[in-house]
């Protein structure tokens, strides 16, 4: 499960202390066959100076990388290349996606991606680029939201030495038109909301272990009620956070899937988060299913930690409990 693996940026010491590990996720790509810049055979020493390189870029500024560790060390890496012509300033490339062949198909690809592009927009990028020679990363980018502008035939070669086509894509960071305002939960777009969130979490678990809290509910004076709409007005997400007197409690989470992947559940969740800290709030907490990895990836991306059960929630394996406090 890709919840036991953390994901984190590693500053240019830090990558020279791991070369061994990193090294070993190259090469294991490279001879699984990834269109990664290398060709078969690829000595241990080729890798490495290739970090040492990285290492070099990240002291200079010029890039950010991100690793994802599990109990055996660094399983998977992706990079942000920022040393870019001086009037691209508003544009970072993504390089070097890469997940070890024994870590594949549990969603750190997904994580590593989404910790890149939050890293983007905290230093002010906009616009992000990349290329692929691989299908598995062309599903992945096209889940996150990337656009595809097109393929070039035989652009790169394959470790084998077979040529290969590779695609272009690209990702716009902006979401300024997009809104995220505080509302009352009843009116007809919230209800279709709620009815779509409360399917998906029926088909997932038992009902008695589902503690959906409904519209009307959702109506009383201490909900904090937050809708997504698009630039048109139309609502494609919502969330909630019901005020108590020891903490906030996150609820009702939930973006439509072709919202998902432009960092809008981050901003929903921040901006829940601000006006319930107006309110005096200081501590939040949630309850979540354990197989929504989506939205676990986004709480710990948030600061939240994993605990015991709070309130009045039974201790059940069908729930995971989380606590963020802010300072
Ligand atoms: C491309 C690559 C980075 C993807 O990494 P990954 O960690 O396997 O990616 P994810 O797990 O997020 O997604 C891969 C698949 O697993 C599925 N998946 C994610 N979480 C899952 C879970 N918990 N259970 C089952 N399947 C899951 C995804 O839906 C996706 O399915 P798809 O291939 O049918 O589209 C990896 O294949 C790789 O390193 N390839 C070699 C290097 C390379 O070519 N990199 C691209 C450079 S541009």
């Amino acid at each position: 499960m890709s919840t036991d693996v953390a994901v984190r940026q590693i500053d240019a010491r830090e990558i020279a202390a791991l070369r061994d590990q990193l090294a070993d996720v190259l090469l294991d790509c490279v001879e699984g066959g990834a269109s990664v810049s290398f060709m078969l055979p690829m000595a241990r020493a080729t890798a490495l100076l290739f970090w040492d390189e990285v290492a070099g870029g990240v002291a200079r500024g010029e890039r950010t990388v991100f690793v994802a560790e599990d109990g055996e060390g660094v399983v998977g890496t992706v990079q942000l290349t920022t040393g870019l012509p001086e009037n691209q300033p508003h544009r970072a490339d993504v390089a070097k996606l890469l997940v070890h062949r024994r870590a594949r198909n549990s969603g750190i690809g997904r994580r590593l991606m989404l910790a890149l592009e939050d890293a983007a927009r905290a230093q002010g990028k906009t616009l992000l680029v990349l290329d692929t020679a691989n299908a598995a990363a062309e599903r992945l980018y096209a889940r996150l939201g990337w656009q595809r502008v097109g393929s070039v035939p035989g652009y790169a070669l394959l470790p084998n030495g077979e040529p290969c086509d590779t695609a272009f894509f690209y990702k716009p960071l902006q979401e300024q038109a997009m809104q995220i305002t505080f509302e009352t939960p009843d009116q007809p777009a919230v209800h279709a909301l709620i009815r779509e969130l409360d399917a998906h979490l029926y088909s997932l678990y038992p009902p008695e272990n589902v503690y959906a809290l409904d519209v009307a509910s959702l109506c009383a004076p201490d909900v904090l009620f937050a809708v997504v709409r698009e630039p048109d007005g139309t609502a494609i997400g919502c969330g909630a956070i019901v005020i108590q007197p020891e903490y906030g409690e996150v609820k009702r989470m939930y973006l439509r899937p072709q919202a998902r992947g432009r960092g809008l559940a981050r901003r929903l969740l921040a901006a829940l988060e601000a006006k319930a800290m107006e309110h005096g709030c200081r501590s939040f907490m949630l309850e979540t299913g354990p197989t929504l990895d989506e939205a676990l990836a986004l709480y710990e991306r948030m600061g939240y930690r994993r605990r015991g059960p709070f309130g009045d929630y039974p201790d059940h394996p069908t729930s995971v409990f989380m606590q963020k406090d802010s300072v």
